[in-house]
């Protein structure tokens, strides 16, 4: 992506999540801010999200894998776990809303410095106050190192810690993939949720179009898709990895799982949800 503007992709995830609120009334994932931080162009964004089945396909998968990571950390604040780290955070909520912060619970939000300047701006355009408990920490995952970047942030690698990395998988480079999920490995009792998709080769013929449509979208923003994987492939470099506890979900298991019903769309290959844990 062009680290001198802004993250297209951010926008519309968040915008996405803010159409789940309005159409869905927030019933897989309740995000209070999800429309507040959009601002004054909230209405037109989740106008422009509302139409047609691809797109509700689309904001149930952004919905549940944000659901997803925070009933993840949920379970591992329960554990005792006080550091949770939104990698790539764009337009994401959770470090607003965190309620785990009367247990102690910081936030390092991690992502580009043009995106996270144009966030914080926003924030204070709104009238979003930033918690205490939230701390931003700018890095380019393509060319900085993570682990500075924290440790700079005063993160402790010496403390378990949740990431989150939603929506970022495929818009990096495998070795800054690479790079991330080593780090990530190297905290005692870390875990992560994130997404990635399957490569065009491994969607039937019929469904190649609707895939290669949004490929071609997040292209025309500046922000293509780099990287996909294997199912067999990323849980092969996960354990490489030292990952040990490994749950994959594909976007029709999730949909089972939060609303009881298939997505309504095509079961086959698509978006996937890990879960990864060291221990
Ligand atoms: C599709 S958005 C997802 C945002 C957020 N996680 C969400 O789910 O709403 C992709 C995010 O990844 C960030 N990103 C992409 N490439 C990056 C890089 N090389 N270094 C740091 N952040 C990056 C963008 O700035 C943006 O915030």
């Amino acid at each position: 992506m062009n680290e001198r503007q802004p993250s297209q992709t951010a926008l519309g995830a968040a915008g996405y999540r803010a159409a789940h609120q309005v159409l869905e009334g927030g019933k897989v994932f309740s995000d209070p801010l999800a429309r507040t931080i959009l601002g004054d162009g909230a209405d037109a964004i989740i106008a422009g999200l509302s139409a047609g089945p691809a797109q509700q396909r689309t904001r149930f998968f952004i919905a549940t894998r944000s659901r997803f990571a925070e009933d993840c950390l949920g379970a591992a604040v329960s554990r005792g776990v006080r550091q949770a780290v939104v990698l790539g955070a764009g337009f994401d909520t959770f470090a607003l809303r965190n309620p785990y912060s009367e247990l102690g619970l910081r936030v390092f939000e991690v992502d580009h410095a043009a995106t996270q300047a144009w966030k914080r701006r926003r924030l204070s355009e709104v009238g979003l106050a930033i918690p205490a408990s939230l701390t931003f920490a700018a890095v380019d995952f393509e060319s900085d190192d993570l682990g500075r970047g924290l440790r700079d942030a005063e993160f402790n690698p010496d403390h378990p810690a949740f990431f989150i990395w939603l929506g970022v998988v495929p818009y990096l480079e495998r070795a800054a993939i690479a790079a991330t999920l080593r780090y990530i490995a190297s905290i005692p009792g870390s875990e992560v949720v994130f997404d990635y998709s399957e490569p065009l080769e491994n969607y039937p013929p019929e469904r190649r179009d609707e895939v290669a449509a949004l490929a071609a979208r997040t292209a025309e923003v500046g922000e293509p898709w780099l990287s996909h994987f294997d199912p067999a492939e990323i849980d092969r470099e996960l354990r490489g990895f030292g990952f040990a506890d490994i749950e994959d979900l594909r976007v029709s298991e999730m949909a089972l799982h939060y609303l009881g019903i298939p997505a309504g769309g095509p079961s086959g290959p698509g978006p996937h949800v890990i879960r990864a844990g060291t221990q």
